[in-house]
């Protein structure tokens, strides 16, 4: 069973609940979502491995810490991703940014992937999956299969709101992908939205209905 982290610090929690309300607008909507983000970034670095560099500073020699191991890449799915991609670039500014988009099949329902655009390096960085709203799983899934298949071998999938159900179905097809989320919701309603969760998360970060 993969890892699933709910990440309840008290800034994170008290944004979530700024943007659940439905009368947060557009700009409100999209700045939050960005601050949660760099906030759940913050936190899932926390274990990034260092490793030891001489620093000559005015004063003289020292041995300090700097980043090691994998370089990251941050990958939203399409189009919602996009509303934490910048959140994560303010903490980790130089990471590269891969896009994925999926559209889902309105007669099976099932999700497809329509344009995937990775750096060209994807097999050698640590990918942190970004989608506000873990509902099924579908889209999740289908774009962690379309990153291993282009040989992605480390992911992190990032969600601010996740459903019990979309949890269940990654953790089941992809056990190896860390997942962290800002909440878990109840359940997802008949028509697959999550519940109590912020609504449709494209339409409120970019205005659309
Ligand atoms: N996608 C959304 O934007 N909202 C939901 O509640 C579920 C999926």
């Amino acid at each position: 069973m993969g890892k699933f982290t709910v990440l309840n610090h008290p800034l994170i929690q008290h944004k979530l609940t700024l943007i659940r309300d439905k009368n947060v607008g557009t700009k409100e909507f999209r700045e939050v979502a960005n601050e949660i983000a760099e906030l759940m970034v913050y936190e899932i670095t926390r274990d990034l491995p260092l490793e030891d560099v001489e620093v000559e500073t005015p004063m003289g020699k020292s041995t300090q810490k700097q980043l090691a191991g994998k370089k990251l890449a941050v990958v939203p799915i399409l189009r919602a991703g996009l509303g934490m991609v910048d959140g994560v670039l303010e903490l980790i500014p130089a990471a590269k940014v891969g896009h994925i988009g999926m559209y889902r099949d309105e007669k099976t329902l099932k999700p497809h992937e329509y344009f995937v655009k990775m750096p060209t390096d994807i097999d050698q960085r640590e990918l942190l999956i970004v989608d506000p709203m873990l509902a099924t799983g579908g889209s999740a899934i289908m774009a962690i299969d379309a990153l291993k298949k282009r040989g992605a071998k480390a992911m992190k999938l990032i969600v601010l709101v996740a459903a019990p159900e979309g949890v269940k179905a990654v953790q089941e097809q992809h056990p190896d992908v860390e997942i962290y989320a800002a909440a878990l919701d109840d359940h997802l309603t008949e028509t697959g939205y999550i519940f109590p969760g912020l609504g449709d998360a494209g339409d409120r970060l970019f205005g659309t209905k």
